[in-house]
């Protein structure tokens, strides 16, 4: 493995819905460092969710390139691409996309259980996880029965349980009141610091963006500028 950890280049999405074309992202090249944490910023439409969709490996681009941790994923097909999701990245969404029949620590343990590993492993490294997002206690609860901060964090533990080198989300703020928003950000940063996990969200919010060492922002599909801490990214 050598590289940096994400290496976008020239990445070009278009949709056609009919006879409209419509331009997800256009000509998006960033590159992330592992380590970092990051956000995605920009309105409504400018093309977030989009290039979430391309680097996690969810989408593909109608051009650019795209490698992690130096190998080219362009070439990769569909059985390729999830052996990669599944051992490198995790993801949280806007909605917590939790199983409601499960506890938290089951929906923790899904997560590694698609993966074959022996349930009591499964198990110790789910309630691991839940501590970690400060949820210890809380395991055997279900998600209805939770609040909405307290879902988005088994949400996150579902996403890191299997230490992946990149936890990707998506407007994972969003349904949230701004103090538990806040709280949430505070949990990547700590998540960041002592595990030194990498992470790239997406947010519209600015009192979150302006916390976050890595701003990327998009406007109508193009990023229009890259900073960390201050500084414009080459
Ligand atoms: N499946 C699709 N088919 C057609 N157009 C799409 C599709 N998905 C997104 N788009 C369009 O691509 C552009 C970028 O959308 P995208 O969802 O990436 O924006 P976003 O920044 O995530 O917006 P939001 O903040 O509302 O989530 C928009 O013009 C959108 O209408
Ligand atoms: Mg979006």
């Amino acid at each position: 493995m050598s590289g940096p950890l994400v290496a976008a280049s020239g990445l070009t999405r278009i949709y056609a819905s009919g006879e409209e074309r419509v331009v997800g992202v256009r000509d998006a090249s960033l590159t992330l460092e592992a380590g970092e944490l990051a956000v995605l910023a920009g309105p409504s439409g400018s093309g977030k969710t989009t290039l979430l969709n391309l680097l996690g490996l969810l989408d593909r681009p109608d051009s650019g390139t795209l490698a992690l941790h130096g190998e080219d994923v362009s070439s990769l097909d569909d059985r390729g691409r999830a052996r990669l999701r599944r051992e490198k990245l995790g993801f949280v969404f806007q909605s917590h996309q939790l199983v409601p029949v499960l506890s938290a620590e089951e929906n923790v343990a899904l997560a590694l259980w698609i993966r074959g590993l022996p349930d009591a492993e499964c198990r110790t490294r789910s309630r691991a996880a839940l501590a970690s997002v400060g949820l210890s206690g809380l395991e055997a609860r279900r998600p209805d029965a939770m609040s909405g901060g307290q879902r988005q964090r088994v949400a996150v533990a579902r996403a890191i349980v299997g230490e992946p080198a990149l936890v990707l989300a998506d407007e994972p703020t969003a349904s949230l009141d701004s103090e538990t928003a806040a709280r949430l950000l505070d949990l990547f940063d700590a998540l960041h610091a002592s595990k030194g996990i990498t992470f790239l969200f997406s947010s519209h919010d600015p009192r979150i963006v302006e916390r976050v060492p890595r701003r990327v922002r998009l406007v109508d599909g193009r990023i229009a500028s890259d900073e960390r801490n201050g500084r414009g990214v080459k």
